[in-house]
């Protein structure tokens, strides 16, 4: 069986993946931490946690809220910055055969052009996901995500900034979701990732208060899998680039959902916060149905449900 799956197509390098499943910025810290518990080089590929260019302590405590059936968090890109990535992080990477994405957050076009350029010949760097979709930041972030012509101004920064594929992470806090896949595809992303979380917010009713010390935050897990399977399924009819699907898979059996609405690999994240070794299981799982219903090949899997 192949489960092989290629990110980056039309790029030069291309961005071949072992199997489909990836773990999502933010859930799996830097890989580092995880490898200590699990055979991490079994997956597909790992998404480091939004880097900015200098280290950001993220927003006041409270950050994180349980809700029926996900999670609430206002982290605000806590991180430890570009420099001690490369420093620290990316020398150990170099020694993995797992692919690591760097998901990079900036303020504006030229942050995100300088991140891009800074990951220039870094080895154990093998693509950027540009995160224009944070919704937990006053400047940047999903404000870019929300506009056409921001996301493709970013877009087309990172890309002239750097030879790597580039993701790009969309949000669903927009009216059309497909529209800014669009634009960041004509601006010259190798692949879109989507979707980010869900604006949300949770009241403590005996203080009267909101319970996040940002107020709103972004919401993740099994309750916005719906929203994040119907947003793929409309983006890989919208564009000719891979996309990346993320929200809420927890499962085989969910991620097997995304790839038949069309995409090309899963991102795995809230579900790593219960349990770390979820992204393998989704991999084990995808295996198993494989071999049950002799499909050779994943990609025969792709998008099969729009036929
Ligand atoms: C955060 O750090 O606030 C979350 C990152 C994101 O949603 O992109």
């Amino acid at each position: 069986m192949d489960l092989g799956v290629e990110l980056a197509p039309r790029h030069g390098r291309g961005l071949r993946l072992r199997n489909p499943v990836m773990t999502a910025a933010g859930t799996f810290g830097y890989g580092t931490e995880p490898a200590e518990l699990l055979d991490i080089q079994r997956l597909g590929a790992i998404v480091c946690k939004g880097t900015t260019i200098e280290p950001r302590d993220g927003n006041p405590q409270p950050r994180l809220v349980e809700t029926a059936a996900g999670l609430l968090n206002s982290v605000g890109l806590q991180n430890i910055g570009i420099r001690a990535l490369i420093e620290e992080k990316a020398p150990v990477w170099a020694k993995w055969q797992v692919p690591v994405v760097v998901n990079i957050a900036g303020d504006n076009a030229h942050q995100y052009a300088e991140l891009a350029s800074m990951l220039e010949g870094v080895a154990g760097v093998s693509a950027i996901e540009v995160n224009i979709s944070c919704p937990n930041v006053e400047r940047g972030g999903m404000e870019f995500g929300a506009d056409p012509q921001a996301a493709a101004q970013i877009t087309a920064a990172v890309k002239a900034a750097s030879s790597l594929p580039v993701l790009v992470k969309l949000s669903p806090n927009v009216s059309d979701i497909a529209h800014i896949a669009r634009a960041v595809a004509q601006a010259g992303a190798d692949a879109v990732s989507l979707i980010n979380t869900l604006r949300g917010m949770a009241i403590d009713k005996e203080r009267r208060r909101p319970i996040l010390g940002n107020i709103a935050g972004g919401l993740s897990g099994p309750a916005i899998k719906p929203v994040a399977l119907y947003a793929v399924y409309r983006v890989a009819q919208a564009v000719s680039i891979p996309v990346i699907g993320c929200g809420g898979i927890v499962s085989a059996s969910d991620a097997l959902e995304f790839i038949m609405a069309g995409a090309s690999a899963v991102q795995v994240g809230t579900a790593s916060f219960t349990d770390p070794h979820a992204p393998l299981e989704v991999v084990e799982g995808i295996e198993r149905f494989m071999e049950r219903e002799g499909v050779e090949r994943l990609t025969d899997l792709i998008g099969i449900a729009q036929r």
